[in-house]
C-alpha cells in the first residue's frame, strides 16, 4: 500500500504522529484514533504487521513431519509446518489454483496438503504435486515449476516460531538480544512447553491497550491491590528496573522484585507459597524477581522463579483482540519437566490459573475504561511519568513501526 494509496483518514493520522527522533526519552502518546479507527487498524493489519516478526506458536506443537499450525498474520493465512527433514517452514495457505484457503485450523496432514476445493496437492515444502483431470503432462510440469505455495520467512527463538512477511526485514535474533540474559539457567531445567489454549472470544479493546496493560509498572499498586503487592514496582529496597532500548530492539523489558525468594503465582495472585516449585537451576537473583517482556505486536513473557509464562496476542479489529494465556484461558507455560510430571500438576496449574484470574479480573475494567477514554473528545494528549518508561519505549517502537511501514517520501 504506497503512501499515495492510503486513505485521507490514515494520512491525517500519520501526519499527526510525533517524530520519534525528537522524543528519544519521552515519546508522546499516539493520537487516540490509533486505538479506535477501523481504518487505522486496517493500515496496521495490511502494512505494519506484515513487516514485523510475529510469534505463531512453539516447535513442540508440531513434533512430526506433516504437523502444522495455521495462523493468520495481518490478513495472510499461513501454514507453519514440520517438514520431512525435521526443519520447520512457513508458507502461504492460499491455494495456487483459485485461492481457496488450504487449512485454517492446526492439524496433521501426513505427506501433503490437499486443497479442499478441487483437491490440488502440495508437498510439505509447498511444491505443487498434482491435480485431478489435468489435460496433459505438460500442464503438470508447468505447475510444478510455477505453482509453489509462496514461502514466508521463519525464525525459531528458544523454541518459539516467528514469521515475517517482509523478505527484507532485519533478522529476529539480534532484535531480541536484550532478552538473552533472562533466559540464562532456565533451559538447563529441561523445560516442557504447555501451550496456551487459544482465546476464541475477542477482548473488546485495541491490541495496544492490551500490550500497554501488560507492560505498565505504574498501575499494579492501585489496580492489583491484594494480588500484586508481593511483586511491587515501588519498594524501599529497590523496585522496578527498566532496561535501555535501542532502535534495533524488538523487546521491552522490566523486572520487579519479589518480597521473598521463590515466590510466584498462588491462588491469591503473586505470593510466597508459589504453586509451581522454584527452578533449582536459577541463580539466587533470578529466584527473587519477576521479569516482564513485551515482544510487540504478538507476544508477552513473564520469567518467574517457577516458570516462564507466555501469551500470544492476535489483533483482529480496532477494538477486538484475541489473547491466549494463563490469565485468560489455560497454559502458556514453560516448566521444568520435574514440575510438569508431578502427580499434582493439574491441581497446581489450576491454582495458578485461579490466582492469575484474580489479577486478570482487575485488569478487565481498566482496559475497558482506557478504550472508552480513547473515544472521548476530551482525551488528553497524555503525559507519561517515570514509572511508565516501558510505555514510552512501546510508543517509540510503534512510531518506528508505523514510519517503517511507509515508503520514503
Ligand atoms: S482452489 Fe485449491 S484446488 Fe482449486
Ligand atoms: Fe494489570
Amino acid at each position: 500500500m504506497p503512501h499515495s494509496e492510503l486513505s485521507p483518514t490514515i494520512r491525517q493520522i500519520l501526519e499527526m504522529l510525533p517524530d520519534p527522533a525528537a522524543h528519544a526519552t519521552s515519546a508522546p502518546m499516539l493520537p487516540r484514533e490509533c486505538y479506535t479507527s477501523p481504518e487505522f487498524f486496517e493500515f496496521e493489519r495490511r502494512v505494519v504487521f506484515p513487516k514485523t516478526w510475529t510469534c505463531v506458536g512453539r516447535e513442540e506443537q508440531i513434533p512430526k513431519p506433516g504437523d502444522f499450525l495455521a495462523p493468520t498474520v495481518g490478513v495472510e493465512p499461513l501454514l507453519v509446518v514440520r517438514r520431512p527433514d525435521g526443519s520447520v517452514g512457513a508458507m502461504s495457505a492460499v491455494c495456487q489454483h483459485r485461492g481457496q484457503i488450504i487449512a485454517s485450523q492446526a492439524g496433521s496432514t501426513g505427506r501433503a496438503f490437499r486443497c479442499p476445493l478441487h483437491y490440488w496437492t502440495f508437498d510439505l515444502d509447498g511444491n505443487f504435486m498434482g491435480a485431478p483431470y489435468l489435460a496433459s503432462r505438460d500442464d503438470v510440469e508447468c505447475l510444478r515449476r510455477n505453482a509453489r505455495l509462496p514461502q514466508v520467512r521463519l525464525e525459531t527463538w528458544h523454541g518459539f516460531l516467528f514469521v515475517n512477511l517482509d523478505e527484507d526485514a532485519p533478522p529476529l535474533a539480534p532484535s531480541l538480544a536484550k532478552v538473552e540474559p533472562f533466559w540464562k539457567n532456565y533451559e538447563a531445567a529441561d523445560l516442557v512447553a504447555v501451550p496456551p489454549t487459544p482465546g476464541d472470544t475477542p477482548l473488546p479493546w485495541n491490541w495496544k491497550i492490551h500490550a500497554e496493560n501488560f507492560t505498565d509498572s505504574y498501575h499494579p499498586e492501585f489496580v492489583h491491590r491484594g494480588t500484586h503487592d508481593f511483586a511491587p514496582s515501588v519498594h524501599d529496597d529497590g523496585g522496578v528496573v527498566f532496561t535501555p532500548m535501542t532502535q534495533a530492539d524488538n523487546a521491552i523489558v522490566r523486572t520487579v522484585p519479589l518480597l521473598q525468594a521463590d515466590g510466584g503465582m498462588t491462588s491469591a495472585g503473586w505470593g510466597p507459597e508459589a504453586a509451581f516449585p522454584p527452578i533449582d537451576t536459577l541463580s539466587p537473583e533470578q529466584r527473587k524477581r519477576l521479569t516482564f517482556v513485551l515482544i510487540p505486536p504478538s507476544m508477552t513473557l513473564i520469567f518467574a522463579p517457577g516458570a516462564i509464562a507466555y501469551q500470544l496476542i492476535t489483533p483482529i479489529g480496532a477494538e477486538a483482540t484475541l489473547a491466549s494465556n494463563d490469565r485468560v484461558t489455560a497454559g502458556g507455560w514453560l516448566l521444568p519437566r520435574s514440575t510438569y510430571e508431578r502427580n499434582d500438576f493439574t491441581e497446581r496449574a489450576a491454582t495458578v490459573r485461579e490466582g492469575a484470574k484474580k489479577i486478570w479480573l482487575q485488569d478487565i475494567p481498566v482496559n475497558l475504561g482506557v478504550q472508552a477514554g480513547k473515544k472521548s473528545r476530551f482525551m488528553p494528549t497524555g503525559h507519561y511519568v517515570p514509572l511508565e518508561t516501558t510505555l514510552i519505549q512501546f510508543n517509540a517502537w510503534l512510531l518506528r513501526a508505523y514510519r517503517a511501514a511507509l515508503p520514503a517520501s
